[in-house]
């Protein structure tokens, strides 16, 4: 297992090394997993003036899998566009061809109390949201800022979605639900947008092929407010790249804390990326306060996704759910009566209870 491991930005070190403890302690049972470092984000810019340095796409392209810990910092927020850490993100992304982004939403019943929802609302959630990675208004061309004959400046994105780009991640779609609860929730703008008509078009052709799977298609605006009105209606969500973002962060929000929820995005061979949903959150870097479950979990799903180890991913989640059952909390999931615990203290814990 030839793992890149890009640390990143703010608390992206800390968290990584914590999820890197998880896998030498796999490694010590026996898995034979290597591991390599590199800068991305506001790092690369940093280290090699590249928010996406040439060696670490090398490392990328070699590896089977990357860890990802998290990018971006107030430093970086006045340099040039091309040169901001988000731009790494894109172009890893994009360089990976990782398509399909899995971003779970789920309720963990020690934290239930954590959502900002009643208790009722979102006790055993557990939605899977699809997010197309690689195309959409994210990467279309043309885009700009231009003047017009008139004078007037305008700033124009292009939203395109090609029919190949559609059905795979429609594919993947069908295939996760499946697995689960065999409902699919595709999720458009398709009363406004061309691009959305089209979507729908060709998801409702892909899912000929899965007789199995329940197809329903939302448009996004309905969707932003059945996540709040009625989550546990959904079971896999998929829609595009911008709208994903959208209702991703949305639907992490249901599960109280943004701090305990992975994400992987992989290609059409199941290389992946894994990362937690949240951000580098600069103003708490370096004090040992930061949640490192998000990266561990997602380290599961590297040995779920990439690896095919169902076994040590579920070990994995156990080891997560066994901490929290003895209550031990980093601050962004601490109640009255539990043990707070710092960023290296937890990742201490998940390796004992593994
Ligand atoms: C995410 C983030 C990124 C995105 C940013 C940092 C470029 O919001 O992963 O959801 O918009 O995709
Ligand atoms: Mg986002």
């Amino acid at each position: 297992m030839k793992i890149a491991v890009l640390p990143g930005d703010g608390i992206g070190p800390e968290i990584v090394a914590q999820a890197v403890k998880v896998l030498e302690a796999l490694r010590s049972d026996g898995l034979k997993i290597e591991l390599e470092y590199a800068h991305l984000g506001g790092a690369g810019y940093d280290a090699a003036g590249d928010p996406f340095p040439p060696a670490t796409e090398k490392l990328a392209l070699a590896a089977d899998a990357v860890l990802l810990g998290a990018v971006g910092g107030y430093q970086y927020d006045t340099l040039p566009r091309p040169m901001r850490p988000e731009q790494g993100l894109l172009r890893i992304r994009k360089g990976l061809e990782l398509f399909a982004n899995l971003r779970p939403a789920l309720v963990y019943p020690e934290l239930a109390n954590a959502s900002s929802l009643k208790p009722e609302l979102v006790a055993g959630l557990d939605i899977m949201i699809l997010r197309e990675l690689t195309g959409d208004i994210y990467f279309g061309q043309p885009r700009g800022i231009r003047t017009m004959d008139s004078g007037e400046r305008q700033g124009f994105d292009t939203m395109l979605y090609s029919e190949s780009e559609i059905r795979r991640v429609a594919h993947v779609g069908f295939q996760i639900a499946l697995k689960r609860g065999k409902k699919l929730c595709s999720v458009d703008k398709a009363n406004v947008l061309d691009t959305s008509m089209f979507w729908r078009e060709i998801v409702t052709e892909v899912a000929k092929e899965y007789p199995l799977v329940a197809l329903s298609h939302m448009y996004v605006d309905n969707a932003a407010m059945q996540l709040v009105r009625a989550p546990k209606q959904f079971d896999v969500i998929l829609t595009g790249n911008i709208f994903g973002d959208i209702l991703s962060d949305e639907a992490s929000m249901l599960t109280g804390s943004i701090g305990m929820l992975p994400s992987a995005s992989l290609d059409a061979h199941n290389k992946g990326l894994y990362e937690p949903c949240h951000g580098s959150a600069p103003d708490i870097a370096g004090k040992d306060i930061a949640n490192p479950l998000a990266t561990i979990l997602s380290v599961a799903m590297m040995m779920r996704h990439t690896f095919a180890h169902e076994d040590i991913a579920r070990r994995i989640e156990a080891a997560v759910r066994k901490v929290l059952q003895q209550g031990l909390r980093t601050g962004d999931i601490y109640e009255a009566g539990m043990q707070k615990v710092g960023t290296i203290a937890m990742g201490d814990a998940v390796v004992a209870a593994l």
